[in-house]
This record gives C-alpha cells, structure tokens and sequence, in this order.
C-alpha cells in the first residue's frame, strides 16, 4: 500500500475492548504501520465501558502477536506503534466521555501543529450506535464534513424499517460522505480483483451475458459454528448476516456493468443499478426460491459438534436458520432469465468462498458420443477463500490416437503469481476510510436496496415456522431442498472443494 497519506489521524474505536477490535482491527492498524501507510502522526484512542480491562497496551499487543499477518518481530517497532495507543474509558451513554474525548483531541493537535482527520469507529451493537453519534454531535466532533468519518459495522438495522429509520437518523448529524458502511467481503483482495479481472481485460466482457452465461452459484460455506455470538446470531440468522450483505456484494461484483470510472460514486451506482433490478420475490415465489437450514450435531473433521440448538446463548427451540441458499434473476438486458444461485451455512464441510461462472454447452457438439463419457460445458471458478485463485475449465483432447476429450484447467494463483500476502480486508478498508474513500463502503441506497431484496423472504420465514430444522447435520453440505430447488431449474451445486480432489 502507498504511503502517499500524510494527513494527521486520530482512530477512536467503541468498543475497543470487544472481539472485532482484538482480531481484526488492532492488528490491521499495526500491520499499516509496518507497511508504512500509516501517517507519520496518528493516534489510536480504545474507548471502552469497562476499565477492568488489563492495561490496554499489553491486551492489544497479544492481540496483534495472535491475529496479526505479520507478527511482532521487531521489540522497537512494537514500541513505536504502542507509543500512539491511548485509552479512555467511560460509559457511552455519559456526555462526560465526550468532553473528555473532544479535549484529547483539541491537545492533541495542538501538540501536532494542525488539524487532523477524526475516524469514529462503531465496533458496538447496532442498537447503541445513534446515541454515540448523537453525543459526538453534541460534544463538537461531528462538524468538520472533510475530516471526520463515521466507521458503522455490521449489522445494519435488522431489516428494511430499521435500516433506513437509522439512515434518516444518522444523516441528520453527517453527510453521507462521512458514513462509511462496512461489508468486510469488499475489501477482500479476490473481490476487488473482480473489478480489474472483468473490467482490465478486454477478453471476458463481450461473453460476460446471458448469450454465454447458463447460470452462476456463488457459496460462502463456513465449517465454524456460532462460537460465542449465539445471541446475537440467534436474532440474526444466516439471511440477515450473510445474503443481505456478503453474498448479494459478490453477486454486484459479478453482474454489475462497467463503471465510466473508478470513482467511489461510479461503482456503487453500477452495484445498486445491479440490486434494484433483482426480480422482487413474493409470499408465493419464496417457497421456490429460498432454502433455509439448520445444523444439527454432527462431525467435522473427525471431531464431534453439537447441533445448533445445543450451542451457548441459543435458544434450545430456535428456528433460527444458519443455512440459507436463495436464488434470484436480474431483469435486464445481460441477465435475463440467468439464475444466481447464492448459498451459505455455518457448520458446513469445509470453509471456502467461491464463485463459478457456468457458461453453455457448445451449440452443437460435433465429436462423437465416445470422445468423452461427459462433455462439461466451460467453467470459470473464482475462488475468494481460503484460496485465492482463477480457474478456467476447458475441454482438451487427451494426448494419444483418436480422439478423446477430458476437462482441463488454466490457473491463476495469487500467492504464485504476486508471491506476497495479501492485506487483510480491514486494512484495505482502514486505510480507505483513512483517505476518505468510499469506494469499498455500503451507501444508504445499496443498504436500502440489498434489505429490499431479502424482505419478502425474512417475512415467509417469520410467518412460517420451520418444522422439520434441523435439516442438516454438521459436517455436511447442507439441507437436501437446496439440491431440489436447482434441480427445478436443471442444474446442481457444484461441490466447492472439486479441485482439491482432481488436482492436488
Ligand atoms: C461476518 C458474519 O460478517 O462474516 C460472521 O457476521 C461470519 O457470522 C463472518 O462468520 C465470515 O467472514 P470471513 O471473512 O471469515 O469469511
């Protein structure tokens, strides 16, 4: 990453004594650092409730040396980095926090000689974040439009109401500039490199339709379970926490056109251009259209786990699903008529992120029945996670006489191509919103438009009770109607985890 930001910035972080802090946000702001992108003078204040934390320091420099990419291996750079981490404590909902918050600030630029850039990072629940702004408001840390961000995680809102009630809310106090939604997905290397890998290569566009495309699957299977968000993830469900953001992001990434550029505004207009034309599902398509599932007990990789319902802060009657798999068409001109098929579950067979662009059979097949016992029609694989790699599958004559036809593959690998790690998404994304990018960021109307999408479903569920959950067992790839509802079509899911079978 470029250091080419050298404005002063003061990271706040709510929350900072929570989990998201500990894995993902300290050690992406240390990882900065050692990349040198951060600026010469920055600060990060922990704003926490609790001051029983053990000193924050030493708490946030176990944090970096677990989670971090590039562990601590140099004592002074450590200290250097520490050096700028501060800690105030109090309760959110006291104005004395601000005070106490607006005057570090004030005497922290004045020590630096000039103004700086404010990052209010919300790693609190979504039911607290409005009061937090409106006290920044009030304590005089909300004004400057250039310099002071609001960092908001997800979940946003619970559903289409709440989403643009906190909307409005919000953009009372900020412009909507300010407001930097994150979707973590988006800053996932693979996922940007869907823009440059559809839109820097002229090769893939002139197929990149429904003449040339049958269909496309997009799975985010996970082989965790809950671990220890039962409570929240029991008023959440897989729908909410996933298809609403994550998966329906990867599939604008897929479907959106070319942006005129690359502009924050630009791109996000594409990708709500892509949301507003999903085909709007209704009570009596939903059953058709969407696979809820949960896990019960089962096993994972030799090791035995419990179902879902067993799992701490669930209830043990939940209905909740931890399963979901929706299927969706997009009425335009490129898409018409194309399924997207999007799926994602916890306790799954394996962890993996992925993406496969079925494409037609050839128009007509002029080989022989016997040159191949079946002819796989082409397949772009785009794998996100844990490998991050393109795979182009092929049909190619097996060497030898006559003629025989086997399925081949053209591969891209990321680590063997670039041979360096990539960034972690929150450092993408911290040092975007750093530089006053948005580019990566939900805006209100892709937020409006993706909860638009999910509500017909998150109704039927509600108003449906699900008898027969659990309906699938840990370890596995999911609920048998998930098969069904492709098979409808004439399709199957392809299994995720093909090529560690054949190839490697
Ligand atoms: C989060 C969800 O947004 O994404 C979690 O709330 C999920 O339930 C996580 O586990 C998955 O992220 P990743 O980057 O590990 O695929």
């Amino acid at each position: 990453m470029p250091n080419n930001h050298k404005q002063p910035t003061i990271f706040c972080i709510f929350g900072a004594g929570g989990d998201l802090s500990k894995r993902k946000l300290f050690p992406a702001l240390y990882n900065l650092f050692i990349d040198r992108a951060l600026p010469e003078k920055f600060s990060i204040v922990g704003l926490a409730r609790s001051c029983d934390l053990e000193p924050f320091q030493n708490h946030m420099r176990d944090a970096v040396e677990e989670f971090s990419r590039q562990k601590i291996k140099d004592e002074k750079k450590w200290s250097d980095f520490a050096a700028n981490i501060h800690f105030l404590c109090g309760e959110f909902g006291d104005e004395a926090l601000y005070k106490d918050l607006f005057k570090f600030i004030a005497d922290l630029e004045k020590q630096w000689g000039c103004e700086a850039v404010h990052v209010y990072y919300m790693s609190v629940p979504p039911s607290i974040v409005e009061m937090i702004s409106d006290n920044l408001d009030k304590a005089h840390l909300a004004k400057e439009r250039k310099r002071e961000r609001l960092v908001i995680e997800k979940p946003f809102g619970r559903d289409l109401e709440s989403a643009d009630d906190l909307n409005r809310r919000l953009l009372r106090t900020w412009h909507e500039n300010q407001i930097f939604r994150i979707d973590h997905y988006l800053g996932k290397e693979t996922v940007q490199n869907l823009l440059a890998f559809r839109f820097g290569n002229a090769l893939y566009e002139p197929i990149w339709n429904r003449n040339y495309i049958d269909h496309v699957q997009v799975t985010v299977a996970e082989e965790v379970g809950v671990e220890k968000r039962g409570g929240y993830y029991d008023h959440a469900g897989a729908l909410r926490d996933m298809i609403q953001n994550h998966l329906l992001q990867l599939m604008c990434m897929v479907a959106m056109e070319p942006p005129v550029s690359f502009n924050a505004d630009e791109v996000r207009n594409k990708k709500v251009d892509v949301l507003k034309a999903i085909r709007p599902l209704t009570p009596e398509t939903v059953p058709f259209s969407a696979v809820r599932g949960q896990y019960g007990h089962g096993n994972i990789c030799g090791v035995d786990v419990p179902g879902y319902r067993e799992e701490e802060g669930v209830d043990p009657h939940s209905q909740t699903e931890t399963y979901a798999a929706v299927k969706l068409y997009i009425d335009n001109w490129r898409w018409q008529d194309v399924p997207f098929y999007l799926r994602t579950g916890k306790r799954l067979e394996a962890r993996i992120s992925q993406i496969i662009i079925a494409f037609r059979p050839v128009p007509h097949q002029m080989f022989p029945l016997t040159a191949a016992e079946t002819i796989e029609p082409n397949r772009m694989v785009i794998n996100i996670q844990p490998e991050e790699e393109i795979i182009l599958r092929f049909q190619a004559k097996e060497p030898g006489t006559g003629m025989y036809l086997r399925t081949a593959s053209m591969d891209f690998r990321y680590q063997d191509e670039f041979q360096t790690a990539s960034p972690e998404a929150y450092e993408t994304l911290l040092y975007d919103v750093m530089v006053g990018d948005g580019t990566l960021f939900m805006r209100d109307d892709q937020e409006h438009a993706a909860w638009k999408v999910v509500t017909p479903i998150l109704e039927v569920w509600e108003n449906t009770p699900a008898f027969s959950m659990p309906n699938y067992a840990a370890g596995s790839w999911g609920p048998s109607a998930a098969n069904t509802m492709l098979a409808q079509a004439g399709h199957n899911w392809f299994s995720p985890l093909w090529q560690r079978t054949e190839f490697k």
